[in-house]
């Protein structure tokens, strides 16, 4: 595996293939000891390539050539050259020619989980990115696209389901106990979306009528034992189809569209033509097993996946450095699905809490990227959330900026140019301007540099007129390189002395445009002043409302404004945040009294404040638990310049109790009234559970005897999940008796279903209690626990490592040696998996220097490892890399 000094690939490298295949015709003879692929590749010579090349190299690896022919005459052992992830074909090639191949593979040893695997007794695929290379020999990357034929041979017993692409067109028993199945796409597709599955499984199935009035069959695919935790994920699928035809114009293609889940699984799950194929956690849903958010996380990503059918699929990706092109554009897609069937301002509030922890921290850390990136030597490392989420920031201010009709024109005018085509982040941007003849050619900055910009606002007041004074930077990261001003959209409110939204009028503007609410102002130049008159009285500014843009706001407030927007403001979003910010600025004070060893009080202010939202009856459950839960411990460290692990913690937990204390009455009240309803999804029945498990926690922490009682008695009587989890992350705070009761009765219960045992290995390892490492390290050695299986080592090693500051960063540095003997046992069985969990390591120079010691000292030794990963060794190297914050020195 260990390369020296692996190349990597740059953006501004890309070239057009040599040669397309238009036709790719597959047969699959799957058994137990090993599969055979027979491939026909119809190539010919690409129009469009640069130079018109002599020989064609195909992308292979971990395969074992049988046979080779070109136009039906076997090729001799001097006609190509096979290396371990090529195959040459030597030149001269004729123009247009048929390629042949058979090769071996073993998917029975295939523990990456890339290319063709087995998850239990299922056979499945994996190919984004680059895994299809893994199953035969192929031009793999995303700008061919190719007809596909596929035909699996399997025991008919051990494997009476075949699944492909596209139509089943043929199926044969045949005479050795062997069937034969045949599968059409009609659709040209690049080898990243090609999918198969062999396995005895079971569907769950339902029709949906398009607006066209077509029928589509749709088919969740699971193992027997599943058939009847199937239908969220059914519904889910048919509500993300008709809301993709309402609000998008856009209808499904094919007759068929069918989701296989399986439980090993490297991500959340994959959008293959016709075929998705699911880590399970996003498809099985019962109320015994489920918690509310996993309802919501089932119907977000079948709703991510079906998206993806036009964005990502009809039209795809020229190459991978485009990749936010299609996962930017299909997570704006599914956060506003989300935001339709639930609730706007809890989903807006939701992503931003988890852009701020995750891709805030990428920006500022050694993997720091701009959304289109420069060069990789893994593409897999770059399914980060700078992608994804900071992607989707980027795609929904072309929406703010261009308003919900400008920007399905722009989306419009895309797939009218673009269907079937491979395509860039310049040509969506064109079509987005294009349809509004509008001016984004600064807009591309975006794209183009890494790091959060710093927006700094700054209002004077008066004679009824105030001015906000709006500057952006670059963050410190940025090192040596300029900031480059970005065209960024800045959405403000004026709250008028009694908490009400003020007329908005820019000096210039007309009467009539004056209207109360929130205006978009359009940043583009480094500093500019907007002036804002005819006001009765002096506001209190509301700036970058519904969060506008990716960047950090800075503004000064006092506490008794910061109370006042907690209170008042109109903006969902906002109001929330003042009360985060608050929160931040209180506990923080409390930070610096712990660290110098002085007494830390929560500022009175903000428990009234807080007590207030926990009264007032007006506000949604769901909001309010937001409202009331106060910053994570990684918020309050990225706030510092260095993280002070222990007392951020003392901190925190402080506040709870005191929190608890001051309004036990009010919070008790919140739990009883809400606790042990009788059970439905509803949104209201939802926001019950929230407000009630969020009080339970602050109970909890300000009077264990109290709290534990409540806690333990709703662990015991609780019908539905989200409730049952909840009660046990308040038991596991409690060590004794309530604690042993409720770790040993979950297991006892849920041992044979891997989902909901994950969720007792992750409840433990988020435990803030002081035993967590030990209890963690005994953990790791129990007999359930699987490094092997993803979402085992993510649920325990990734949430202890990702989500636990306090105690992964234990002074002695046993978190860190856990983690590392864990990259580097997993690193040799799952490259991917691995990646993401020595990521936690990224963060290592924000701590004290007898952390970063022995942080230091753990990267070395993933570094040292002879069988290191090319995945493991670019985030490590870049880790150790880094010479001050954020100058990166790319490897190679
Ligand atoms: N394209 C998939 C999505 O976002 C995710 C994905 C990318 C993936 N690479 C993967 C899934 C590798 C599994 C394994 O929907
Ligand atoms: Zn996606």
């Amino acid at each position: 595996m260990k390369d020296p000094q692996p190349t990597p690939v740059r953006r501004l490298d890309y070239a057009p293939p040599s040669h397309l295949v238009d036709t790719v015709d597959l047969v699959f003879e799957l058994a137990e000891a090993h599969t055979l692929v027979t491939a026909r590749l119809g190539c010919r010579r690409n129009p469009e390539a640069r130079e018109p090349a002599e020989a064609l190299r195909l992308d292979g690896e971990l395969l074992e050539l049988l046979e080779i022919e070109l136009d039906g005459k076997p090729l001799g052992p001097n006609a190509y050259t096979l290396t371990k992830d090529y195959l040459e074909i030597s030149g001269p090639l004729p123009e247009q020619f048929e390629l042949q191949t058979r090769v071996r593979i073993k998917p029975q040893e295939n523990t990456a989980f890339s290319g063709l695997y087995r998850s239990s007794s299922t056979f499945c695929t994996q190919c984004e990115a680059q895994g299809f290379r893994r199953i035969t020999y192929m031009l793999d990357r995303p700008d061919v696209m190719s007809r596909y034929t596929t035909q699996i041979i399997a025991d008919a017993t051990r494997y009476p389901v075949l699944l492909s692409n596209g139509n089943r067109v043929a199926s044969e028993a045949l005479e050795d106990g062997r069937h034969s199945v045949r599968w059409e796409d009609p659709f040209p597709k690049p080898t990243y979306l090609f999918a198969l599955v062999g396995g005895d499984l079971r569907a769950h199935a339902a029709s949906f009528t398009t607006r066209s009035g077509r029928e589509v069959r749709l088919e969740i695919w699971v193992e027997p034992h599943e058939i009847d935790k199937c239908d969220h994920a059914l519904q889910s699928l048919a509500n993300a189809m008709r809301w993709d035809e309402e609000v998008f114009g856009l209808e499904y293609d094919l007759d068929i569209y069918m989701i296989l889940a399986v439980h090993d699984f490297n991500m959340g799950a994959m959008e293959n033509k016709g075929l998705n194929i699911f880590n399970s956690k996003y498809v099985l849903a019962a109320l015994e097993t489920a918690t509310d958010d996993d309802y919501e996380g089932v119907e977000a990503v079948v709703g991510h996946e079906y998206f993806h059918n036009w964005t990502g699929n009809r039209v795809t990706c020229r190459d991978w450095f485009q990749l936010t092109l299609k996962e930017g554009l299909t997570v704006f897609r599914d956060q506003q699905f989300t935001a339709d069937m639930t609730s706007a301002a809890v989903k807006r509030i939701d992503d931003v809490r988890g852009l701020r922890i995750v891709q805030f921290a990428e920006d500022r850390g050694p993997m720091a990227h701009p959304i289109r990136p420069d060069a990789y030597v893994e593409m897999n490392n770059f399914y980060t959330s700078t992608v994804y989420n900071k992607g989707a920031e980027v795609i929904r201010m072309y929406h703010t900026l261009l308003g919900a009709e400008g920007f399905r024109r722009g989306m419009d005018l895309y797939f009218e140019r673009h269907d079937g085509q491979a395509v860039t982040c310049d040509d969506f941007r064109a079509a987005m301007a294009d349809a509004n003849q509008a001016d984004l050619e600064q807009f591309e900055r975006w794209y183009v540099q890494a790091g959060t910009p710093q927006l700094h606002a700054l209002g004077t007041w008066a004679d009824g007129r105030y001015t906000l004074t709006l500057t952006q930077s670059g963050p410190p990261s940025l090192g040596e390189q300029s900031y480059l001003v970005r065209h960024m959209p800045v959405s403000v409110g004026l709250l008028g002395p009694d908490g009400n939204d003020l007329p908005l009028r820019l000096e210039g503007e007309d009467q009539a445009a004056a209207v109360s609410g929130t205006r978009v102002l359009e940043l583009r130049e480094s500093e500019q002043q907007f002036v804002f008159v005819d006001l009765p009285a002096k506001p209190v500014v509301s700036v970058l409302r519904g969060f506008s843009a990716p960047v950090e706001l800075h503004i000064e407030r006092s506490r008794e404004e910061l109370a006042f927007l907690m209170a008042n403001d109109s903006d969902a979003f906002n109001r929330w945040d003042a009360g985060q910010r608050f929160a931040t600025d209180t506990l923080l004070a409390m930070v610096g009294a712990i660290e110098a060893g002085a007494a830390a009080v929560l500022d009175p202010l903000f428990v009234d404040s807080w007590g207030a939202i926990a009264a007032d009856d007006a506000l949604d459950g769901s909001l309010k638990a937001l409202a009331l839960d106060l910053p994570d411990e990684r918020v309050l460290g990225q706030a510092m310049s260095v993280v002070a692990v222990d007392a951020i913690h003392h901190a925190r937990a402080q506040a709870m109790a005191s929190l608890g204390r001051a309004h036990h009455d009010l919070l008790l009240a919140a739990h009883q009234s809400n606790v042990g309803q009788a059970y439905d999804a509803s949104r209201e029945s939802i926001a019950r559970r929230r407000l009630a498990n969020t009080a339970l926690a602050f109970l909890c922490a300000s009077d264990p005897k109290q709290g534990g009682s409540l806690a333990r008695q709703q662990f015991d009587s609780a019908d539905n999940m989200t409730d049952r989890q909840a009660a046990l992350a308040c038991l596991v705070e409690l060590p004794g008796e309530a604690r042993d009761h409720g770790v040993l009765a979950f297991h006892e219960q849920w041992r044979s279903d891997p989902l909901v045992l994950d969720k007792w290995f992750a409840v433990q390892a988020r435990a803030g209690v002081a035993d967590t490492l030990e209890r963690v390290l005994a953990l790791r050695d129990h007999a359930d626990f699987d490094r092997r299986n993803p979402n085992r080592a993510r649920a325990l090693l990734g949430t202890f490592a990702q989500r636990n500051q306090a105690h992964f960063h234990a002074a002695d540095g046993r978190g860190y040696r856990l983690l590392a003997d864990e990259v580097i046992a997993i690193d040799q069985l799952n490259p991917q998996v691995a990646a993401r969990l020595v990521s936690a390591f990224n963060s290592w120079r924000r701590f004290d220097s007898e952390r970063q010691a022995l942080l230091r000292e753990q990267l070395e030794r993933i570094a040292a490892s002879p069988t290191l990963s090319k995945d493991v060794g670019e985030i490590v190297g870049r880790a150790l890399a880094v010479s001050h914050s954020g100058d990166i020195d790319l490897p190679g």
